[in-house]
């Protein structure tokens, strides 16, 4: 039995950290855990222009705890009117490093979204001529479909036309729930690549809906059924270089999620690496950890791996039921459960 794993340090390749107080007070459980991680841009108002990214990078780099090396890798907003030079400057500045689409209104900030796919295809164009990556969140949000068939669906309407209309685009399909995204990403290019979170990894929809509703596994695109968890499973330890990790992590204070109307979002970051990995062990794949955490998200995006090495260790910790946070609590992933791996120090 292996009880050490030591591996090139991670990448968080989907994380969203707020801004403030919140951001203050979570930095430091990415940073501990990652060497990078692509912040996504969903404030509020959000991250539309190389300016803000820069003045916000600068606030995230402010909160890092002495010490520890951490490097947020920006993302721009995307929306009907983005000016497409903006981007390419910000990326050509190094303030860039990928762009975000969200369907506007698909999910927790996401109002100045995109409201139809083809109001930003100069900005596709042109990110595909300059090499900037475009991250997506893969959901409709036509009232008439079924929360649980979003992802599918926007596959059909929408992926295939991107990808087919700008081929050498790269393109991230973020946090995949479905075993239909799986098989799109699969028989795609190899510009095309999926992160996964933990959290669709270890649940299933039950876990939101049995027992009374769980607001704490309540996040978008949500959880799906049985057969969609398995195949992610699959996918991510399978040592394919189109899969790697993205937390989505996402903190939400414990009285915004345990209200009438409980916010999307799972908060990870604390345990990210122990979470996935146990994933890896129950699959028996642990051969394949230091590809999906480490290697295959640097290889996607064009950044060189990281130089440094972490340790993880067979122990057993018990995630606490509440963390503090700005005066208030945050219920993290796994809360009150033991999880069987531990990042040594
Ligand atoms: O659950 C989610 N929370 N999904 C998202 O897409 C956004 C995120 C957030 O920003 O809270
Ligand atoms: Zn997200």
């Amino acid at each position: 039995m292996t009880d050490s794993l030591t591996i090139r340090r991670p990448d968080d390749w989907h994380l969203h950290f707020r801004d403030g107080d919140i951001m203050r007070g979570v930095v430091a459980y990415t940073a501990r855990q990652f060497a990078r991680a692509i912040v996504m841009p969903n404030l509020n108002p959000p991250v539309t222009t190389a300016a803000l990214a820069n003045a916000y990078r600068e606030r995230i780099r402010a909160a890092v705890p002495a010490g520890a090396e951490f490097e947020p890798l920006m993302t721009c907003y995307l929306t009907d009117t983005t000016d497409p030079d903006d981007l390419a400057r910000g990326a050509a500045e190094g303030i860039f490093t990928a762009a975000k689409l969200y369907p506007a209104n698909a999910t927790t900030n996401s109002a100045s979204g995109v409201s139809d796919v083809s109001k930003i295809y100069p900005v596709l164009q042109r990110m595909e001529a300059e090499g900037i990556v475009l991250c997506i969140h893969g959901e409709v949000t036509d009232h008439d479909i079924d929360v649980f068939d979003r992802e599918a669906e926007f596959i059909e309407r929408h992926m295939r036309a991107i990808v087919r209309d700008f081929p050498k685009l790269k393109v991230v399909f973020e946090h995949i729930t479905t075993a239909d995204a799986v098989k799109f990403v699969e028989n795609s290019s190899p510009n095309v690549a999926a992160t996964i979170t933990p959290q669709h990894l270890h649940i299933n929809r039950n876990a939101m809906l049995v027992g009374g509703i769980q607001p704490h596994n309540y996040c978008l695109p949500v959880a799906k059924r049985e057969t969609h968890r398995l195949a992610l499973r699959n996918a991510a330890t399978s040592g394919s270089s189109k899969f790697f990790l993205g937390t989505d992590s996402a903190p939400h204070l414990r009285s915004a999620k345990e209200s009438a109307c409980g916010c999307a979002g799972i908060f990870n970051a604390p345990f990210a690496l122990e979470s996935y990995l146990v994933v890896f062990e129950e699959e028996r794949a642990l051969e394949h950890f230091e590809g999906f955490a480490s290697l295959h998200g640097p290889g996607f995006y064009g950044l060189p791996v990281n130089e440094q090495e972490i340790t993880l260790e067979r122990a057993e910790v018990t995630v606490p039921e509440t963390l503090p946070m700005i005066g208030e609590d945050i219920v993290p992933f796994h809360a009150g459960q033991r999880l069987f791996w531990r990042l040594a120090d």
